[in-house]
């Protein structure tokens, strides 16, 4: 796998997935089979960044979606309907041969700058994120490290803020 990568780009035909390896199963399954779906249906955006070979090396998923207000913490349920807006990360893997080498944070950054451009435009209350799997406790500490936390103690959805995603970027530029 060459080490030049390419800027956060729109997934595409001309990218490689068959041999895409996060260590996750259940994502590299999900990239392989079912992210061209998402943008002709509607249902996900998938960002990659790839290798010259245009080899996917790592990828994030996104969507719209509603969060229950019942199981909000105060500060995203105060004074929004009952299904609050956030944006959702709906799936983040990287390849492993390229684990550890700034990927995976790059996606974040890159996220959080497309949630400043959004919210330009529409509105939503948080960035929400759906993979975190209680079995995996990993997955819980790596978006800790980017200011999330769960909606509710214990919650496999963790968030942050729309009002924290600026803080959040500087620490990342
Ligand atoms: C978790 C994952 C996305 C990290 O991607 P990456 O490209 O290796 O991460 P980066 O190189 O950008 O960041 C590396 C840093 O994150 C830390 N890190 C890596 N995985 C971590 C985790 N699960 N929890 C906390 N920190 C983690 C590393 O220790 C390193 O820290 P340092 O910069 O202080 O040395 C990647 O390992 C992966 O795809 N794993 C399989 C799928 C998965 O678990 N996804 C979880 C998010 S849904």
């Amino acid at each position: 796998m060459s080490l030049r990568l390419r800027r956060p780009a729109p997934l595409t035909k001309e990218h490689q997935k068959g041999d895409f390896d996060s260590g996750d199963h259940s994502k590299d399954e999900w990239l392989r089979r079912h992210a061209g779906q998402g943008r002709p249906l509607d249902t996900a955006a998938t960002w990659v960044i790839a290798d010259q070979a245009m080899a996917v090396v790592g990828y994030v998923a996104l969507a719209m979606t509603a969060v229950d207000a019942s199981a909000a913490p105060e500060s995203l349920r105060r004074q929004a309907p009952r299904a609050v807006p956030a944006l959702l990360i709906g799936r983040l893997a990287v390849d492993r041969r390229a684990q550890g080498r700034g990927v995976g944070t790059a996606l974040v950054a890159h996220v959080l700058a497309t949630a400043v451009e959004l919210r330009e435009k529409a509105a939503f209350r948080a960035v929400l994120v759906d993979s975190a799997d209680p079995a995996d406790p990993a997955a819980v500490s790596w978006w800790k490290r980017f200011g999330f936390e769960p909606l509710t103690p214990g919650s496999t959805k963790l968030f942050l803020a729309s009002q924290d995603i600026a803080r959040t970027l500087e620490t990342l530029s």
